[in-house]
């Protein structure tokens, strides 16, 4: 069986997606494309020779015969109409992060898929799949460590452009952190706070840069995250768990290592697409794979990115106030209980 996809925005992170569905992943074909601009979806289908239609919008494209399943690549503020038109229509969504751009927006995800009685919806928090991840992750559950204690982890890349905010820092970056730093230790968020040290020289006039989040769970985890997005030297994730018996951390990025001109090194990506381009063809692969084997994707749930989002809105309120801001997340439903995913 092949899953037919139907992708909703034609831009940078849609196109790296069709190509591996088309060319490296196995089990996927795309068969329907749409962008609020049109050529750009026009020009995708003639580019990467695709047999598909291209649909005037997303409604149209979710209603094709043969879609089976919707890939949600637009800008932030259009995903919950998408997500939500293609659970009223029945059908599995893989969707870019966020899952919606407001708590609220993520609740009613929610509630329409246990409306529908089964999960339907993936979110791409792709960090999950990253193999120096599931390695801390396996360590952690294995008590390896004992009961984890505190997270330091840092978030860096060499520079950012004029449109970058300071509020971009939570909802484009530290968004990554949020997300698999819970799953990681399995606990849920309690609060959050944010400070500002010595602002870099590199950064723009209107950017606070660099900035420490520091997150608590409900079990007393303290995390300290830093989000320095003009560090210069490279595009650099790093991610220390400590507990009470030892220490893990996330594998460096391999690279050879040289001795040269009296100097001992190895390299530091440069660019973030490189860092995580496994994990990105891993989630999709295996968002097909679960699908045909269970009926059901396997990876983040609506419930994951409802957390991201109302998470991401108290750190940006924690921006502004200076103050530790509460993350009032609600019961979590049994429904989302059932599902052990990845
Ligand atoms: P982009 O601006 O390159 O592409 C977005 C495309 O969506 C554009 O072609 C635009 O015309 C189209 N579009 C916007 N609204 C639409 C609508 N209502 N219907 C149809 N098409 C619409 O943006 P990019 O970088 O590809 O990001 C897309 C999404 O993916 C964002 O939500 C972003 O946060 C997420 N993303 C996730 C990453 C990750 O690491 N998981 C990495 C990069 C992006």
């Amino acid at each position: 069986m092949t899953i037919r996809f139907g992708v909703i925005g034609t831009g940078a992170i849609g196109r790296e997606h069709i190509k591996r569905i088309q060319n490296k992943l196995s089990g996927g074909e795309i068969v329907a494309v749409t962008d609020v601009n049109q050529a750009s979806a026009k020009d995708v289908v003639e580019r990467f020779e695709l047999d598909a239609a291209v649909y005037p919008d997303d409604k149209a494209l979710i209603s094709a015969e043969n879609v089976d399943a919707v890939l949600v690549t637009s800008w932030g503020p259009a995903h919950e109409a998408s997500v939500l038109a293609a659970i009223e229509a029945g059908k599995y969504v893989f969707v870019e992060k966020p899952l919606a751009t407001t708590g609220e927006g993520c609740m009613r995800i929610v509630e329409a898929e246990m409306k529908h009685g089964k999960r339907l919806v993936q979110v791409g928090f792709m960090r999950r799949y990253d193999s120096g991840y599931v390695q801390l992750k396996e360590a952690i559950d294995n008590n390896f460590i004992g009961e984890p204690l505190m997270i330091r982890c840092a978030h860096r890349n060499p520079e950012v452009g004029e449109n970058y905010t300071t509020d971009m820092a939570i909802h484009d970056t530290l968004i990554h952190e949020i997300d698999v730093l819970h799953w990681l230790v399995n606990d849920d968020y309690k609060t959050v706070q944010v400070t500002y040290p010595k602002k870099s020289k590199h950064a723009l006039e209107h950017l606070k840069d660099p900035q420490i989040v520091t997150l608590e769970t409900n079990g007393g985890i303290v995390i300290t995250a830093e989000i320095f997005v003009n560090c210069k030297y490279g595009y650099d994730i790093q991610c220390e768990v400590i507990g009470d018996e030892g220490i893990v951390s996330l594998p460096e990025f391999q690279s050879i290592s040289f001795r040269k001109n009296a100097t001992f090194g190895t390299n530091v990506l440069n660019d973030w697409k490189d860092r995580f381009i496994d994990a990105y063809d891993k989630e999709l692969q295996d968002f097909m794979d679960s699908i045909k084997k269970t009926g059901e994707p396997n990876g983040p749930t609506s419930w994951d990115g409802y957390i991201a989002a109302v998470t991401a809105d108290a750190a940006i309120k924690a921006q502004d106030s200076g103050e530790k801001e509460v993350v009032s997340l609600v019961e979590k439903p049994d429904f989302y209980n059932q599902y052990q995913t990845i």
